[in-house]
C-alpha cells in the first residue's frame, strides 16, 4: 500500500476536490482516492493522472486497504446523504441500485485509519429532494462521536466555504453543511454530548 499518503478521500467518483481543503496542498501531499464502484476506475485513471499525488483506488470506505493510524485527513463530498438515492455512471445513465451507505461502519474505520490528532472533513452539498439536512447533519455527528471522534467546527450554508481554498461549485445552498471531527488523544473515555447549532 501507499506509503506516505497523508490524506484518504472516500467516494469521489470524477469530481474529488481534496485539493480544495485549506489544509491540503496538492503540490505535496499525497492522497488516496477510494472509490467503491468499480464501472469509475478508469475514467478516474485519465481524470487524476494529470495530478500524480491523487491515487485512485477502487475500495470501500468501509473496509480501507489502509493501516492503522496513518491518515491526517479523510475526506468526503457528498457521500453519506446519497444514500438510497440511485447512483450514476460513468455514461451518465443511472444504475437502478440505490446506493447504500453504510455510516456507522466507515465511521468506525475511519476511526482505525486516521491518526491521533487526524481530522475527518464530512462535506454534503446535495441534499436529496425530501431529506432533512439538520436531522442528516445529527446523525452523522453522533454516529462519528460514537466511532470515538470529537466534533470540532459544523459549519452551515455559505459557511462551508470557511474550510477551502476557494468556493466549492454549488455551494451557497442554505442546507449545505460541513462536519469537522478530530481524534483525540489520547481517546476520551466521555466525550461531552454534541451542541447542535441553531439554523437560519
Ligand atoms: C453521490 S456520489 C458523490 C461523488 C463525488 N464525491 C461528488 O461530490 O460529486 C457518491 C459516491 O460515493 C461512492 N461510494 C458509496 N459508498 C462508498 C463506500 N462505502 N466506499 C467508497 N465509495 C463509496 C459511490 O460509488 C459514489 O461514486
Amino acid at each position: 500500500m501507499e506509503d506516505q499518503f497523508k490524506a484518504v478521500e472516500i467516494g469521489p467518483r470524477s469530481s474529488s476536490v481534496i485539493e480544495l481543503v485549506k489544509d491540503f496542498d496538492w503540490h505535496k501531499d499525497k492522497a488516496i482516492l477510494l472509490e467503491k464502484d468499480p464501472s469509475w476506475l478508469e475514467t478516474m485513471a485519465q481524470l487524476y493522472k494529470k495530478n500524480p499525488n491523487l491515487k485512485p483506488l477502487i475500495a470501500d470506505g468501509s473496509k480501507m486497504p489502509l493501516p492503522n493510524d496513518t491518515a491526517e485527513l479523510i475526506f468526503s463530498k457528498d457521500l453519506f446523504c446519497s444514500h438510497g438515492v440511485e447512483t450514476i455512471l460513468p455514461d451518465g445513465q443511472f444504475s437502478g441500485k440505490p446506493s447504500v451507505i453504510e455510516i456507522d461502519k466507515i465511521a468506525q474505520e475511519s476511526y482505525r485509519v486516521c491518526e491521533a490528532g487526524g481530522q475527518v472533513i464530512i462535506l454534503e452539498t446535495a441534499i436529496p429532494y425530501g431529506k432533512n439536512s439538520q436531522a442528516l447533519s445529527e446523525e452523522i455527528i453522533n454516529t462519528y462521536i460514537r466511532a470515538g471522534f470529537r466534533l470540532q467546527d459544523h459549519h452551515i450554508g455559505a459557511d462551508i466555504n470557511n474550510i477551502f481554498k476557494k468556493g466549492i461549485d454549488g455551494s451557497t445552498g442554505e442546507d449545505n453543511f460541513a462536519l469537522v471531527f478530530i481524534k483525540p488523544s489520547p481517546p476520551e473515555e466521555n466525550p461531552d454530548p454534541p451542541v447542535f447549532p441553531a439554523r437560519r
